[in-house]
């Protein structure tokens, strides 16, 4: 399903607060943002700048103080916690810098979890991991647990399994920072490949060479969007 527009997230005047004892923290101010299906968008910025937490309300996990987020058509604030989570489910695929995998399960079974909870059979989650893993390149890996695999290896399954389930959007946070520059620059070529093969991508990066290949790079400081290039 896709929102009205074609947009898939659509956020307007975002802001996120957090109450803390010293006194509220404002990690997203007044934010404008929609993201359209297939778009490749970086967002940069210094540490601490609200990258983390604008990532985190485009992806439904946490949710915005004031301001509206509409994805796919609907409004994030009107769903409860397990609306939520199925749509985050179903449509949004995540990266993170450390990967978390689960270290008990083999490469395919954590590409098969997030089907399994969406309720997939066995037998077709088995088949679309291995088919996810061949993608990413990791075919012979599907054994292999996460402490058998390199660092790159392990983004790399952590990719396969964001695209389980078929989003619509890829949003990864820092999906470089822990790795070398030619294993990076390996990953950079997966998520470019992702994207040209239909999947929207936010990528949260510091890494230049990851940026450049998006064809928006915004820029954040103390919270907002300062600049925005397209390229
Ligand atoms: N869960 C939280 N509770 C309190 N403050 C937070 C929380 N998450 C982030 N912050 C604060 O919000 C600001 C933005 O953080 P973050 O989005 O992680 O930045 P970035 O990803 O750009 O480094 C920072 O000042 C950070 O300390
Ligand atoms: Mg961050």
């Amino acid at each position: 399903m896709t929102g009205v527009n074609g947009v898939i997230v659509s956020a307007d005047r975002i802001t996120r607060i957090f109450p803390m004892p010293a006194g509220p923290v404002v990690a997203v101010r007044d934010v404008t943002l929609q993201v359209a299906p297939g778009e490749h968008i970086a967002i940069r910025g210094p540490s601490g700048c609200g990258k983390s937490t604008l990532l985190h309300m485009l992806g439904c996990v946490d949710a915005p103080s004031s301001g509206s987020l509409v994805f796919e058509g609907r409004d994030i604030a009107a769903l409860d916690d397990r609306a939520r989570s199925l749509l985050r489910l179903r449509h949004i695929g995540f990266v993170f810098q450390r990967f978390f995998l689960l270290p008990m399960l083999t490469a395919a079974e954590n590409v098969e979890l997030p089907q399994a909870e969406a309720g997939v059979p066995a037998r077709e989650r088995r088949r679309r991991s291995l088919e996810l893993l061949e993608y990413v390149g990791l075919g012979a890996r599907a054994d292999h647990r996460p402490s058998q695999l390199s660092g790159g290896e392990m983004q790399r399954v952590a990719i396969a399994r964001a695209l389980a389930n078929r989003p619509r959007l890829l949003l990864a946070d820092e999906p470089t920072g822990e790795l070398d520059q030619a294993t990076g620059e390996q990953v950079a070529a997966l998520l470019d490949r992702v994207n040209a093969d239909g999947t929207a991508l936010v990528i949260v990066t510091h890494d230049p060479a990851l940026a450049g290949r998006a064809g928006r790079v915004l820029t954040m400081r103390d919270g907002r969007i300062e600049g925005e290039v397209r390229q």
